[in-house]
């Protein structure tokens, strides 16, 4: 089966990329609002040693984004406890089930998890084969170049291609890269032609030029955005109407609709101050971009506000001011 097909205007696959602590259910089902994007992955599930399982998975909702298909992913490296969690996610209904090895964080890596699986492709391996042999669906993996450098870039996607995955999504940085640009797009380009498998290209895609771009230069099969869809929520959109040959022009509502649905999905229980906060990320994000809006930014990120909703009145009609930026493709 393939699991990344194009539509029938030759329009890629789109991914949301996972982002812990920005791409939340609130973001995601915001980003539906709008679509365009033909899956999403949610933030990784930290799997640590002693985990139980069942109340682990729990948080995860396959149907969140119904009828956009919601993957969930793993990270951790305990053999019998991924393959445990692996068919709790099945039994769940998850439609694919991804291996988180590309996170940076410390805590995360001193435990031999995420991006730390790129040091052993041996391990790497095991760990995604425990997962491919525990479930009937599909596994996938995502994985930078390499940990400190790039010299077990092929290991690791041999290594990962041998386990039986169903495809791999490349962020094309090392773990010690972090997010310093630029994204190694060749590298995309190499993986391109080292696998079999399908492969899933992301990496620094901010425009929908970006997109095109990076689809020319590494003839990937599948594009994964991230932070490009934070800054703006239309990017899948202006990618498909490059494909169908409509123009996309973004509207006003379609931008309000999206903060509120953005904020309807804020769990009220969460303490008022921790609901500003994450309005603000999310409009730090927002007012990136273009120039009217960055020397905007600073004002919204140091309001006072003390009312969710009298802080998102404020931003929002700062931004209403500057609709252009989102008219650009
Ligand atoms: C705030 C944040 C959180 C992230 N959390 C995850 C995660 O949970 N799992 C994962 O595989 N990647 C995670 N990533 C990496 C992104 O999925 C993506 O690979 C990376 O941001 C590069 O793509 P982009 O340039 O389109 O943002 C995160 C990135 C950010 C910025």
């Amino acid at each position: 089966m393939n699991l990344l097909p194009k539509d029938k205007f030759g329009t890629p696959f789109l991914l949301l990329a996972p982002m812990e602590g920005v791409g939340d259910a609130c973001f995601r089902k915001a980003m539906a609002s709008i679509g365009g994007f033909d899956e999403a992955v949610r933030d990784f599930l930290r799997v640590p040693k002693n985990a139980h399982v069942k109340s682990l998975a729990a948080v995860y909702n396959p149907h969140e984004l119904a009828p956009i298909p919601l993957a969930a992913q793993l990270m951790g490296s305990d053999l019998d406890l991924m393959a445990e969690m692996a068919r709790e996610i099945e039994r769940l209904g998850a439609p694919r089930i991804d291996l988180n090895c590309g996170c940076p964080s410390n805590t995360v890596t001193g435990r031999g998890a995420g991006s730390s699986l790129l040091k052993t492709p041996d391990f790497l391996h095991q760990v995604a084969k425990s997962l491919v042999s525990a479930v009937s669906i599909p596994v996938t993996l995502k994985m930078r170049t390499g940990f400190d450098d790039t010299s077990l870039f092929k290991e690791n996607l041999l290594a990962a291609q041998e386990s039986g995955v169903a495809y791999i999504t490349l962020h094309a940085r090392t773990k010690a890269d972090g997010y310093t640009p630029p994204a190694r797009w060749d590298l995309i380009a190499e993986a391109k032609a080292t696998l079999r498998i399908p492969l899933v290209g992301n990496g620094d895609i901010f425009t929908a030029e970006h997109a095109l771009a990076m689809l020319q230069e590494t003839g990937c099969d599948g594009l994964m955005i991230g932070r490009g869809s934070v800054i703006d929520p239309f990017i899948f959109r202006k990618i498909r109407s490059h494909f169908t040959k409509e123009p996309f022009t973004p509207k006003w509502e379609q931008l309000e609709n999206y903060l509120k649905v953005y904020q309807e999905a804020i769990p009220k229980e969460m303490p008022i101050r921790n609901q500003i906060s994450k309005l603000k990320q999310l409009m730090g994000y927002l007012f990136k971009g273009s120039p009217a809006l960055m020397e905007k930014r600073m004002l919204v990120l140091t309001s006072q506000h003390t009312s969710p909703q009298a802080f998102l009145d404020f931003a929002t009609l700062l931004m209403k001011e500057n609709i252009e930026k989102f008219k650009s493709a």
